[in-house]
């Protein structure tokens, strides 16, 4: 028998529709892959919203958390602080005052409120390392020799060290340091000069400087008036104090 070259009509028949089955049964396997494709997305994209949220939550307690954290901490040293204020009950609203005073200066100057808030954390804290200093040279109501003065002259650079850890103090710590220091270069630790001194540190001294005049101390039972204050932050201009701070000083001075 001779084999025919062709396949019979039936036949081909038969291959077309076991093909046509063959490519309907892929289609319906890649539609339903897409499905499951688009169904797996949508999973995805909630479980994406859904981390996202989770994500903001975590960031939004952790900020929580560290503002908490902080705002402990600063509170602490606060109070350490006002506890070096309290040893003397003749300074025990020194620091209170001074930021008062250093505030109204700063904000005269029309400082940005967050060097303002600076300059309030370092008033707060900048007798800080008189904890470092005995009571018997802090209270000492004789004048101090020169080793108590010594010690006196120490506390600056002891309160910035004791700051010095908390990294969110930073920039504190250098007001901290600088608030003693003379605008003659004639001050302490670091007989730093003119702008070389802080800004900050260059108000807060005048601000500490006259609290200091105007409140009785250990060594001072009577406080000077406020004329006479007033009349020493002047005659110091331009040596003790930056004359730009004592000028800015002398347009508040009367709302103290
Ligand atoms: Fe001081
Ligand atoms: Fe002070």
């Amino acid at each position: 028998m001779i084999e025919r070259k062709h396949k019979q009509p039936q036949e081909r028949l038969k291959l077309i529709v076991s093909k046509f089955s063959k490519l309907h049964g892929l289609l319906s396997a890649s539609r339903r892959l897409n499905q499951g494709l688009v169904e797996s997305n949508l999973v995805l994209e909630k479980q994406n919203t859904l981390l996202a949220g989770r994500i903001e939550d975590a960031t939004t307690n952790l900020s929580r958390l560290y503002e908490d954290l902080r705002s402990t901490y600063m509170r602490t040293i606060k109070v350490l602080a006002q506890t070096i204020d309290a040893r003397d009950h003749y300074t025990h609203s020194h620091s209170e005052n001074v930021v008062r005073y250093a505030v109204a200066i700063a904000r005269e100057m029309k400082l940005p409120a967050r060097d303002v808030e600076l300059i309030r954390q370092a008033c707060e804290l900048h007798d800080l390392g008189k904890i470092g200093v005995g009571d018997s040279v802090l209270l000492k109501t004789s004048s101090l020799n020169p080793v108590e003065w010594e010690q006196i002259k120490k506390h600056p650079a002891i309160g910035a060290q004791i700051l010095e850890p908390l990294t969110f103090l930073n920039a504190v710590v250098g007001l901290v340091r600088q608030h003693h220091e003379h605008y003659d270069g004639s001050g302490y630790p670091e007989g730093r000069k003119g702008d070389d001194i802080l800004l900050g540190a260059r108000i807060i001294h005048v601000a500490d400087a006259y609290e200091a005049m105007r409140s009785a101390r250990s060594y001072r039972k009577i406080p000077l008036m406020k004329d006479a204050a007033v009349l020493e932050i002047k005659r110091n201009s331009g040596t003790q104090f930056d004359p730009r701070i004592v000028d800015v000083f002398l347009r508040v001075v009367d709302n103290l």
